[in-house]
Parts: structure tokens; sequence; C-alpha cells
């Protein structure tokens, strides 16, 4: 398979962003400049709004700000909280950590509830927080919640956050950053007021665009009078556009045209496979690439995995960054560690978007496995696969702690348990879209 002409290029990215994009995508930014206030380009960035809306569940209004996710949820936190204010966040990881430095510069009191890398939030303790400081007559303004957190690949549930913010008066903010377009999510039902994600992963367009999602509630706290409104020109969401195709509003600050044109390419792609069949193929990825790692007998790592990556735990002695490393320099393969002091014995593979196909995930768990075993660890490859001085050879010297020099990489077959995945021909592949699901 030639890897460039699908878009997915080289080195092959399979990290949880930028992911790779489709080659409709490219030839979308690869257009002569567009002029920002041209009526013909407002259209189409409210086309991309009405989209993303879509993908997200959002039924209030969706933004679309230069930057990145970090960005997004800067401006949702700082439009709704400030000095005086009282904000929950619930972590467990390192991207929450963004979140609580965000929060605390708005002056905000922030209190943190964590839990370890690896376990979704607990959600029940979050709502006793709510309980108690709302009977305490200093209720929390707004819950801050990191969807899937990336740098383990665990998933939080909203709505049960959702229901409690509804019942003691808290908006909830999630970040939707891996999330978005990757495993159901649903502004509506899931009772999430603000949500804030990019444009580099699993929406599957070319990084440099926020996109904030604005439900009503978070509107209508925004508009409360005896509020001081955020200070920011940028980032106070109240002055970017409310008003769907009305080209007399001017955005604060203007998203690249070039990105929105790709970003309107790539969910008009996202849309056309259709979201359930996006997260039935992710669902398909995961389950597969799980299979063959845990067949290996590598260790999974989490309890409430995202089906977008599948991050495995090493024996403690082998480098997670030396195995990234070499898979970069030697299968022109880039996979992701851990992040975080305390995960970093961790190699995340991501298989979202185009990389949820069995080429790109065949290449990618041959390079992880050949170099794992390479570097010690008792990698078993699939039945009937190894060969002699193999595999098999390595895990019994290991074990036996007799190992004498390097062990050679297995063999590794086909993986059948890729066949599962539909194969190319897909709608985010170039010159195949329109079979929507
Ligand atoms: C969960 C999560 N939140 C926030 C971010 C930050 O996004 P960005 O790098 O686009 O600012 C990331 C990026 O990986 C992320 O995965």
């Amino acid at each position: 398979m030639d890897m460039t002409a699908t878009g997915l290029g080289e080195p092959l990215l399979m990290v949880p962003g930028p992911v790779p994009v489709s080659a409709e995508v490219l030839a979308a930014a690869a257009l002569p400049p567009v002029f920002h206030h041209a009526a013909s380009h407002y259209r189409l960035f409210d086309e991309t709004r009405a989209m993303l809306a879509e993908i997200l569940g959002c039924r209030g209004s969706v933004e679309i700000m230069p930057g990145g996710g970090r960005l997004g949820l800067e401006a949702a936190v700082r439009t709704t909280v400030g000095p005086g204010d009282r904000v929950l966040l619930c972590s467990n990881g390192f991207f929450a950590g963004w979140l609580e430095q965000i929060a605390r510069r708005t002056g905000a009191a922030v209190d943190v509830l964590s839990d370890p890398p690896g376990s979704p939030a607990d959600t029940a303790r979050a709502r006793a927080a709510l309980a108690e400081a709302h009977r305490g007559g200093r209720p929390y303004r707004l819950v801050l919640a990191v969807h899937c957190e990336t740098a383990t690949g665990t998933v939080t549930p909203l709505r049960p956050l959702g229901e409690a913010c509804r019942e003691y008066g808290a908006l909830l903010l999630a970040d939707a950053v891996s999330s978005a377009g990757v495993i159901p999510l649903d502004m509506e039902s899931d009772l999430v007021d603000l949500c804030g994600t990019a444009s580099q992963k699993g929406l599957g367009s070319l990084m440099g665009l926020s996109v904030v999602g604005i439900g009503k509630r978070a509107r209508a706290a925004w508009a409360e009078e005896s509020r001081p409104g955020c200070d920011s020109f940028a980032l106070d969401l109240t002055r970017w556009r409310a008003r769907p195709g009305d080209p007399t509003v001017l955005y604060p600050v203007v998203p690249s045209p070039t990105l929105v044109l790709a970003l309107h390419r790539a969910t008009r792609l996202l849309l056309d496979e259709g979201l359930k069949a996006r997260f039935a193929r992710h669902e398909a990825a995961a389950g597969a690439v799980r299979e063959i790692l845990a067949g290996a007998g590598l260790k999974l790592f989490g309890s409430s995995p995202t089906s977008g990556l599948t991050t495995v735990e090493l024996p403690a002695d082998v480098s997670a960054s030396r195995v990234q490393r070499r898979v970069l320099d030697e299968h022109g393969v880039l996979v992701a560690t851990g992040m975080g002091a305390d995960v970093q014995r961790l190699l995340r593979v991501s298989h979202m978007g185009l990389q949820a196909f069995p080429e790109p995930l065949r290449r990618t768990l041959g390079a992880v496995l050949g170099v794992l075993a390479e570097e010690g660890v008792p990698v078993a490859g699939p039945a009937g696969a190894a060969t002699p001085g193999t595999a098999s050879d390595t895990t019994a010297a290991t074990a036996s702690g007799t190992a004498a020099g390097p062990p050679s990489p297995p063999e590794f077959p086909e993986f059948p348990e890729l066949s599962a995945l539909p194969a190319t021909g897909t709608p985010e592949t170039p010159g195949t879209a329109g079979a929507g699901a």
C-alpha cells in the first residue's frame, strides 16, 4: 500500500494527534488564499460550525477559534469564571493539570479531586463535593473534567457529572480534545454545557484550530447582569459570533480561512462516514489491537480505555522512550509514550480516523512488537508465527534467566485480528467519498 497516496504520510503518525489527514483535506488546504470576509467564506465557515455542532451533539452554538485545544478551553473557562467563583476539577492525569493552571489563572478558587492515572474520575465523589458546597452556601460555578485523558487513554463518563451539575447549579465543561469524533459524545444528552476540542485529532484535520461547543445554559450564565464579564479581548466568548450566517459580526481574531477549508472538508468526510460507523470502526480497531498486544503477552493499561487509543505498560526495565525512538528510526512509525511523571513506562498506539485501518495498524504493531522483542521483552508471536530462536525461545530464556545474546525478533504474520476492520475504500480515503452510514 502506498501510504503517501492515502494521505497517511511518512513518518506514519500513530500518535493521538496530530493524526494523518486524508488527501482530500490536504487538497483543500492547498487551495489559493481565501478572503476572510468573502460572503462565500462566511457561508463555508457557518457550514463547518453546523457540522461541528452535529459531531458534538451541541444544540447551542459552536465557535471556531485559531489556536488549538488549550486556547478554546481557556476561552471557555475565562468567559465563565473569575475571582470569587469556585471551580471543581476532576483530575486523573496530565491534561487535567493544564485545566487546573487555566482555571487558577482566572482568580477563581479551584478544588481538585484526584484519581490515579488509568482510572476514570470518580463522579460519585464529585457529586458529593458539589452537594456539600451547595449546602454550605458557596456552590461551585464550574466543574471541569477531561472526557478522554489522552495521557493514558482513559475515559470518564460525563452524564453522571452533568446530572450532578444540574442538581447543584454548576456548569459542566468537558475537555473533549481527544474524544470528539472518536467516541460517542453528545453535549445535549451528556448534559455538558461547554466543550472544547481541536482540529488535529478525532476531527481528522490539520493542527491550528480550536473548536468550542457552547450549550444554552452556559450562554445564559454568561448573560447574568450582575457579573463583571471576561476582561480578555480575544478569549471572551461572548464576543464571538453568536448569529450564524450574519456576516456583519466579525470575529475578535480571524481563524485561518485555509485551515477552516481543511476542517470543512474533514468534518464533511467524517459525517459522510457517519458517526456511528466511525465509532464502530474505532471500537473494532481497539478490539483487534488489544487482542494482538495482550495476546503477545503485554499488559494493557487502565480500567476505562478509549477506543481511539491503546496503552500498554512495559516491564520496569524497559524504556518507553527508547522503544518509541527505535520504532521511529527503524520503522518510520511514530507512537507515543505516556505523559506525566508517573506514567513514563506507558507506550500508546493511537487508532482514530485514518489510523484505524488494517494497513497502518499492521505496520505499527509489527514494528512495536519487533522492537520490544529486540529489547528483551518476552513477546509471544501469534500461534505458529514464532520461528526457531524467536519469540517462544526468548520467552523461555528470559523466564529462566538464561538469555544469552540479543534475541531475534519474532516474525509477525498478517495479524488476522485486523481483518475485522473495514479495508480502505471508506469515505475518509480519497476518491471514494459517499458511502454514508
Ligand atoms: C485531553 C487533551 N486536552 C488538551 C490538549 C491540548 O490540545 P492542544 O495541544 O491542541 O492545545 C490535548 C492535546 O493532546 C489533549 O489530548
